[in-house]
């Protein structure tokens, strides 16, 4: 898979693709992780990307020029490919969409910021639109890396068979396609401080371990994220 970010500060890209996991993948060449100064494609010698909004009001728009022409040159001619801006406007991200996301070849990112884009932009270059929760960021920067690390960790390969993708820390996955909270997780010593590890995991029964999991699981789901049952 190969994702291009679109972005006016690639410098806050240093640093969370160059460790761990996605570092990872990318020397496996699992994954390509380009990031992309917008303003290469400005036209001007100032490379202004963005102007005043029509109309007046505050703040400064996106210019639609730019952006054009750098999909124009990023977008890969063969494959399956899909252009999403990062705004507080998108349609709110989970772990559905990280899955749909992961089943493409190329993965354009288009990094917006608050006071906005051009309307065309919307309109005519971009296929989707993703926020990743209610509040507002800066920019699409930090949601642009939350939306990469949820989609490589999914790519095949990516994950080892030992940090399996299904049981895990947040996407505990269920036979209907559900994702429940994790389960408790212990560690030695067996007992710190008169605080015990429950029996049942140290009984090396499998069958009333993996009940004894999935009902608490579901216990935790119930009382902290019922949203998640419905
Ligand atoms: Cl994608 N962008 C911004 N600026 N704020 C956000 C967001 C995105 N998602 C949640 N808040």
């Amino acid at each position: 898979m190969r994702v291009d970010i679109l972005t006016i500060f690639p410098k806050m890209f240093r640093g969370p693709f160059e460790e761990s996991l996605i570092k990872k993948a990318q020397e496996k060449g699992l994954v390509e992780i380009k990031i992309h100064d917008l303003r290469k494609w400005a036209k001007d010698r100032h490379k202004t990307v963005d102007d005043k909004p029509y109309g007046g009001g505050a703040g400064m728009v996106m210019m639609i020029e730019p952006i054009y022409k750098a999909l124009q040159e990023l977008k890969e001619k063969k494959g399956k490919s899909r252009v999403v801006l990062l705004t507080p406007q998108g349609q709110l991200f989970n772990q559905k969409a990280a899955e749909r996301l992961a089943k493409l070849d190329q993965l354009i990112l288009l990094c917006g910021h608050y006071e906005g884009v051009d309307e065309r932009v919307r309109e005519h270059l971009v296929e989707e639109e993703i926020s990743i929760g209610d509040y507002v960021l800066t920019g699409g920067e930090l949601a642009a890396m939350v939306v990469v690390d949820a989609v490589v960790r999914l790519v095949p390969g990516v994950v080892g068979k030992e940090e399996s993708l299904k049981n895990e820390s947040f996407s505990l996955t269920t036979a209907g396609g559900k994702l429940l909270l994790d389960y408790p997780q212990y560690t030695r010593p067996a007992e710190f401080k008169g605080w015990k590890v429950p029996e049942v995991l140290l009984s090396g029964d499998h069958q009333r371990i993996a009940e004894w999991r999935r009902r608490k699981a579901l216990e935790k789901t119930k009382k902290r994220r019922p949203d998640l049952l419905r």
